[in-house]
């Protein structure tokens, strides 16, 4: 099987003093509440709805519902309550699960930590699930974000996989492709019996090719923040943006673009979402993809 690892970026010392400079002086002209009022207001985020068809879906999980967060970024733009709202946009709707793919915070777990409460007040029928992005390992902090998620009902999975109540549903979720040296999806599918359906959390969006194969429904990811500022040069900043879904065979790729910034507070062409998927049974739909994608690619800066 091809590895699904990634070369992690790395910036100059140059591009990371300017993004400092940027992120300080919008930090002290409050760019927290800034963030708040033109990207997560109940105008601006956005809920999207995603049908993910499989032709091999057991009977069990036809309208099986999953509700995919990503890149929260906790830190000088997002904190305590800023996302205390989001249930209220889901208009009483109920995911069977929660499923969240990484980048937690920017900087420091104790960011996450104030933020994470507000997971705690999605309702679910079966559960939360949580995968780490290339943030969240700094200072090896993550260990810390294992248990303030815990204590909310949402489960971390780190190579590892678990079967979702008694459905013939396995949830597998990988270790960051950039930052950790082994990613192992063979470990993540370990206990996975014939006529399973799989979904897969991956904070990476670039290793979906190798992870994809006729029994996995889906695999969600994040990571690209859409672009964030889908400008020419901007876009180009931050990581490759593959397109919001994508087909890989009876896969589909799912990129969340996030509800969290690095750098600067804001978002263009790129807003803040929620994604609202649904599994049926049928031949699997290319959705929207950029041509500029392909899976496997390593970015090295
Ligand atoms: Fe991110
Ligand atoms: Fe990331």
């Amino acid at each position: 099987m091809q590895s699904p690892k990634q070369y992690p970026r790395r910036h100059s010392s140059a591009r990371l003093a300017l993004f400092h400079i940027c992120r300080t002086l919008a930090t002290v002209m409050g760019g927290r509440a800034f963030y708040r009022w033109c990207c997560l207001g109940s105008k601006r985020l956005v809920v999207r709805d995603q049908i993910v068809c499989s032709p091999n879906l057991p009977e069990e999980l036809e309208g099986f519902t999953v509700l995919h967060l990503s890149d929260l970024h906790a830190g000088p733009f997002l904190a305590e309550g800023d996302l205390s709202h989001l249930p209220g946009r889901l208009d009483g709707r109920v995911p069977d699960i929660l499923a969240i793919t990484g980048d937690f915070i920017t900087d420091t777990h104790a960011d996450a930590l104030r933020v994470i409460p507000d997971l705690g007040l999605f309702k679910t029928r079966l559960g939360g699930w949580a995968v780490f992005g290339n943030h969240d390992y700094r200072h090896h902090g993550h260990v810390h974000i294992v248990q303030a998620l815990q204590e909310q009902g949402i489960q971390t999975l780190q190579d590892e996989g678990q079967r979702v109540g008694d459905l013939p549903l396995w949830i597998s979720g990988l270790s960051d492709l950039e930052e950790r040296p082994n990613p192992d999806p063979a470990r993540a599918r370990k206990g996975m019996r014939p006529g399973d359906m799989e979904l897969m959390l991956c904070h990476n969006p670039l290793g979906a090719k190798a992870l994809a194969h006729p029994r996995c429904a889906a695999i969600l990811s994040g990571h690209s923040h859409g672009g964030q500022i889908d400008l020419p040069w901007l876009r180009n900043l931050g990581p490759i943006h593959p397109g919001l879904s994508l087909l890989l065979g009876q896969t589909t790729l799912i990129v969340n673009r996030g509800l969290g910034v690095v750098g600067f507070p804001w978002r263009l062409g790129a807003p803040a979402e929620m994604v609202w998927i649904e599994l049926r049974r049928g031949q699997a739909l290319q959705g929207s993809a950029k041509a500029t994608y392909q899976a496997g690619t390593t970015h090295p800066e």
